[in-house]
């Protein structure tokens, strides 16, 4: 493909296979939940352009609301008692069917924590629903409900997925070239 971004080695999953996949995604979540009324919890920023396509593509009526936790800085560098909510729900959840959206669950400690403070909150359910899952680095297990694509253990941005903020908005999911990044998050 011509045109990649000059930091960009290769495209993962094309944005055709992106609304593909969202497109299978949003049906079986239509079906899982239809009779019931669902609110998608995004996770700010990266989750934004997968929940607003996967959202449109629900076919029962939904709401949406946003948190965003504490930055993330590189690949490597998460840990438990990093991860915080820097911007809260705007509403409460108590007996309501949430579906929490994510970018990419990596070791797991970010949506581990989301799902605990989220448990707390008394919602009827409590569902995980992510882009990218990345089992291979998983250091606390979570259960996902719902996943885009399995990816293997490459820094990716687009759809969401940020490199020092850029690259969101791209409509594929690439791999980085390993050069262009810092040594922590090759
Ligand atoms: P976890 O807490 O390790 O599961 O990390 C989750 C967060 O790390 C995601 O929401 C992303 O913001 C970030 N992250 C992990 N892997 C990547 C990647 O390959 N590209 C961009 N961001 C990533
Ligand atoms: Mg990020």
């Amino acid at each position: 493909m011509t045109n990649l971004p000059e930091p960009i080695e290769r495209v993962l999953h094309t944005e055709e296979q992106v609304s593909t996949r969202i497109q299978e995604i949003a049906a079986e979540i239509s079906a899982k939940y239809a009779g019931r009324d669902l609110k998608l919890i995004g996770v700010l920023k990266g989750s934004v352009f997968f929940l607003t396509a996967l959202a449109r593509a629900i076919t029962i009526p939904v709401k949406i609301d946003f948190l965003a936790t504490s930055s993330f800085n590189g690949h490597t560098s998460s840990t438990p008692g990093m991860v915080r909510i820097a911007k809260d729900l705007d509403d409460a959840i108590e007996d309501e069917d949430i579906l929490l959206v994510e970018d990419i669950v990596d070791t797991g400690f970010t949506t581990r924590y989301l799902l605990q403070t989220l448990a707390g909150r008394g919602p009827r359910s409590l569902g995980i629903c992510t882009l990218l899952d990345r089992t291979s680095r998983r250091i606390v297990q979570v259960p996902v409900d719902f996943r885009g694509f399995e990816i293997g253990d490459r820094f990716v941005v687009g759809c969401g997925l940020d490199y020092k903020q850029l690259y969101r908005n791209l409509g594929y999911i690439a791999v980085l070239d390993p050069a262009a990044l810092e040594p922590d998050e090759k």
